[in-house]
């Protein structure tokens, strides 16, 4: 493989940048051109590509968001698209591609493969961490340390004037930042897309807490089933003695400086890639489990469901209480 491109795609994620430069110095230190595909499969479709020689990715290890650039495409989901995009590879001598992003990535990555026998990887790089083949996605660590750190400040705030606080954070069909940011924060309740949120339940529970304690923190995936923190606290109604506030912290937990755990897993992850690619195993992803690297097919990555951890889930209610 003479030719390889590397793109990031669907939401950006803390990280990326780590690993768009693994690839890069990985691909020419085993004798291999690399090219940046800018915007996703957008830009793949467009012919958004770009040359990335070893000096071009410096300083980029510590910076959050992707230098690629990444999109969500309408247009790759249509078979039409697929083959606009085939084209550009060819034209471009692209043999083989590193994809960067979640499940949704990965399905397209699956069907570019079917439809076009372009040998693919892919790398799991989304905050949700909702991919199975491997422990951690990139930016996961990163997106709960920022969440934690807001909610630390929240507590502050909510401490001093004996409020209770829903905090929604990001998890479209997934509890895993919810449960690693509940903990780690202290926080009294966490409602995830996992377990059923009863309102009235929840309600009771508040109403013995604020016996005991002053102030409190929920924690709400934003895929919860009781609809996000807007829509679980308006159908919990107010709890007596307890004013309260909502705060959705949003794409702030996609931002900042990746922490170490994100720069080295993209780092690894992105070496695993073009290795893997050039001994010829493709239509896989390259994924961290118990330490090692691991491939996982690509379809396996969203068709097995990833699932939370029952003992994290226990430990949070003792702690809360
Ligand atoms: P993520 O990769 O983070 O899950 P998305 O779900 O937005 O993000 O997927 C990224 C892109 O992958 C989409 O914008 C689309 O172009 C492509 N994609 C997603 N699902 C499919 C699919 N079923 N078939 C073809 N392409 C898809
Ligand atoms: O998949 C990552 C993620 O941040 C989800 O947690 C969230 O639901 C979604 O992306 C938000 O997407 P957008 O940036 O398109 O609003």
């Amino acid at each position: 493989m003479k030719k390889i491109g590397v793109f990031t795609s669907g939401g950006d994620a803390p990280g990326m940048n780590a690993c768009v430069r693994a690839v890069v110095r990985n691909g020419i230190y085993n004798g291999c051109e690399i090219v940046g595909i800018q915007y996703g499969y957008e830009g793949m479709i467009q012919g958004l590509f770009v040359d990335l020689s070893a000096r071009s990715v410096s300083n980029i290890i510590q910076r959050g968001g992707t230098i690629l650039r990444t999109a969500r495409s309408e247009h790759f989901k249509t078979v039409e698209g697929r083959v606009e995009a085939a084209r550009q590879l060819k034209a471009a001598e692209i043999e083989g591609l590193v994809a960067i992003g979640g499940d949704g990535t990965f399905q397209g990555a699956s069907k570019l493969m079917e439809e076009h026998s372009i040998p693919i990887i892919g790398v799991p790089g989304t905050i949700d961490n909702d991919l199975f083949g491997t422990d951690y996605t990139i930016g996961y660590d990163t997106a709960v340390n920022t969440a934690m750190e807001a909610i630390d400040k929240i507590r502050d705030t909510a401490a001093s004037h004996d409020r209770l606080f829903y905090v929604e954070v990001m998890g479209r069909d997934t509890g895993f930042i919810a449960v690693d940011v509940g903990i780690s924060s202290g926080s009294e309740y966490i409602a995830v897309p996992e377990n059923q949120t009863n309102a009235q339940d929840l309600r009771d529970q508040l109403e013995s807490l604020k016996k005991t304690k002053s102030s409190a923190i929920i924690i709400v995936a934003e895929g919860d089933d009781a609809g996000g923190a807007l829509k679980l606290a308006e159908n919990i109604k107010g709890v007596s003695g307890y004013d309260y506030r909502i705060c959705v912290l949003g794409h702030i937990q996609r931002g900042g400086s990746p922490t170490a755990r994100d720069r080295m897993l993209g780092s690894r992850l992105g070496v695993a890639a073009v290795d893997s690619l050039i001994e010829g195993k493709t239509g896989v992803m390259v994924g961290e489990i118990h330490g090692r690297i691991e491939l996982t097919p690509l379809h396996e990555t969203w068709a097995k469901r990833k699932t939370l951890d029952k003992d994290l889930w226990r430990l949070a209610a003792i702690l809360a209480t």
